[in-house]
């Protein structure tokens, strides 16, 4: 694991922005866009898709991590979302689960359409999450 430069939550955040356009999300109109960095510097994105069965809805940061781990990424420095909303939005109780399952301490980053940031590590959204530990 790396520190997350500065420079590095720019280029998440510009690529979770461009990615943020192609959401699927006609029964909500949220779109939401994530980017997720590898530690070999990869970056990999994905956008929500949503479903006419609601609960088959898939979220953006999930799509980003699940396509970086089905091209071989298992490990992660930060991830990236970016909304039209007022304020940042931090990723939602499902998604700080699977995130943790790979890496409890990696950096989120939210931003807004607008240019309004803020980072938090992933073990303040998600403390104490269950584990592999507790079940080996
Ligand atoms: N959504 C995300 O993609 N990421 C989040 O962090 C919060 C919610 C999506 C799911 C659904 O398509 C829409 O936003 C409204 O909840």
């Amino acid at each position: 694991m790396r520190l997350l430069t500065e420079m590095d939550g720019e280029r998440l955040l510009q690529a979770a922005k461009k990615t943020r356009n192609l959401a699927h999300a006609p029964y909500s109109g949220f779109q939401v866009g994530a980017a997720i960095l590898a530690e070999d510097g990869t970056v990999f994105s994905g956008c929500n898709i949503e479903n006419s069965s609601y609960g088959l809805t898939i979220c953006a940061e999930r799509v980003a991590l699940f396509k970086a781990v089905s091209e071989g990424s298992v490990s992660f420095d930060a991830i990236a979302l970016v909304t039209d909303t007022d304020e940042p939005v931090m990723p939602c109780g499902a998604c700080r689960q699977v995130l943790a399952e790979f890496n409890p301490d990696m950096i989120v980053v939210s931003g807004t359409i607008r240019g309004k940031s803020v980072s938090r590590k992933l073990s303040e959204l998600l403390p104490e999450p269950f584990g592999k530990k507790h079940i080996s």
